[in-house]
């Protein structure tokens, strides 16, 4: 049985609970909470009761949905996250690595890469991506880079990077996992935002489908679904142990997962999987593409296209940063971006988005760049992040919990960073705890008056 068709039956059997959560289906509790969330919310909202299942050791209901998953993924395992992206990452970082084994980690990796280095105390190696420094964004994985690195460092378990980047960008995954295999290593991609590719050939390459060993999509993200629902997959090839990546999730999910999310996790994956879903995904890829079109024929707009994910559009207006893009759109039009950077504007696009949507956005960019809108308000001081090369001192689980100090800015340098600084969105590290602050780093940390270093 479904759990959602569990969740169902449940509910007519009016069933006398004297178990957690003690609201019993919403009969108690906070007004203004239920008053929001409505009824049936907390209807769905049942803990391990008779006939449930349970997520650390799934057996029942829970195991069946995730089994209906592997299947539809065509993965060897598929597990339902109901803590994003950011869990399965961090558990399977530690399905692979044990304490000072070495890792390459794309820079542009989310900030959960560094709290799975702290749990699995691995030791990074960060392969820099090329900056793009007309976009304000960085690239793709280079496959020789990857290559040259590999051969230097034959001790490296796991290679973790992220397809699409932030941007929407797309690296060749059948060429990196090649690659991977060839120097014996485990790929971890990171594709939360990818989550509709498995159901439209439009949209990128799944890396289920490129031989990578374990693949993390947010349904959240695109895919319509609540946050933080996500999946953790194991490649059908890989020789990882679901086991291992069970204990692993267990040690840091709960031990009360919101069945709310569970069934919103079971139900989207069926609906992207339908013939309504993947016609709703057509729909939007047919959108999208028609906005792209006319946006191009703009004057004075450019729209990314290369090798980009159709769901993310990337634009920039001549002799504007993103920044004020992004203010003239959010104070004129009351649109809101997904990132802006120095020199571009990132849209997100998934279930959700409307072709009026599409038509409100497409309109405010084309009037800014007709009637060349500025906004009065005065001009941040917006300071832009360039890679710096980062200088591992200690592993950020040897440094964590240990003593430090604050240090004003200009005794910083050669210090060793006991903070992590990243910006989010994306949450690209900056500086990360156990790593040397070098002068470079100074220009992008100047609103700080003060940084913790270890003592
Ligand atoms: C590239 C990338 N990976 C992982 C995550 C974490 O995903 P979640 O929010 O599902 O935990 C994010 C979230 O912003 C992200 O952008």
């Amino acid at each position: 049985m479904s759990i959602i068709n569990f969740i169902k039956k449940f509910n007519k059997l009016n069933r006398i609970l004297f178990t957690t959560p003690s609201h019993n289906q919403g009969k108690g509790g906070a007004p203004q909470v239920f008053g929001m969330l409505g009824r049936s919310f907390f209807k769905c909202d049942i803990s391990e009761i008779e006939g449930a299942d349970n997520l650390a050791n799934p057996i029942g209901i829970i195991k069946q949905a995730q089994d209906n998953a592997a299947r539809i993924y065509n993965s060897k395992a598929t597990f339902f996250l109901t803590n994003g992206s950011t869990s399965g990452i961090i558990a399977g970082m530690n399905a692979v690595l044990s304490r000072n084994d070495k890792v390459l980690i794309t820079r542009n990796c989310h900030k959960s890469v560094y709290n799975g280095l702290v749990i699995t105390g691995a030791v990074p190696v960060w392969m820099m991506p090329h900056y793009n420094k007309d976009w304000g964004i960085y690239e793709t994985v280079n496959l020789d880079y990857l290559e040259e690195i590999l051969s230097k460092n034959k001790d490296i378990k796991l290679f973790i990077m992220t397809n699409p980047t932030y941007e929407g960008l797309l690296s060749d995954v059948q060429a990196i996992s090649d690659i991977c295999k060839k120097y014996n290593v485990k790929l971890l991609v990171d594709e939360a935002h990818g989550a509709l590719w498995n159901f439209h050939k439009a949209l990128g390459t799944p890396a289920l489908l490129q031989g990578a060993d374990l693949v993390v999509q947010s349904l959240h993200k695109t895919a319509g679904a609540l946050n933080p629902s996500a999946l953790l997959h194991i490649g059908a090839d890989s020789n990882i142990d679901p086991k291992f990546v069970q204990q692993s999730l267990n040690l840091i999910t709960t031990t009360s997962p919101s069945y709310p999310l569970l069934i919103n996790i079971e139900g989207t994956v069926n609906y992207l999987d339908s013939a309504k879903g993947r016609m709703e995904i057509s729909q939007l890829v047919k959108n999208v593409n028609r906005m792209v079109r006319n946006l191009r024929m703009v004057p004075n707009l450019e729209v990314f296209s290369y090798n980009n994910d159709v769901t993310k559009i990337l634009v920039k207006v001549t002799n504007m940063s993103g920044f004020e893009l992004s203010d003239i759109l959010f104070e004129k039009y009351n649109i809101e971006d997904e990132l802006a950077n120095e020199k571009s504007v990132l849209f997100l696009t998934g279930f959700g988005t409307t072709k009026s949507k599409l038509k409100k956005l497409e309109k405010a960019l084309t009037e800014i760049c007709a009637n060349n809108i500025k906004i009065t308000q005065e001009k941040e001081d917006y300071s832009v992040f360039n890679a710096v090369e980062p200088k591992v001192k200690f592993t950020p689980a040897l440094v964590w919990g240990k003593p430090y100090k604050e240090v004003e800015l200009k005794y910083a340098v050669s210090r060793v960073s006991m903070e992590l600084i990243s910006a989010y969105p994306p949450g690209i590290p900056v500086l990360i705890p156990g790593e040397v602050i070098k002068k470079e780093h100074l220009e992008y940390l100047k609103d700080k008056k003060k940084i913790k270093v270890l003592i």
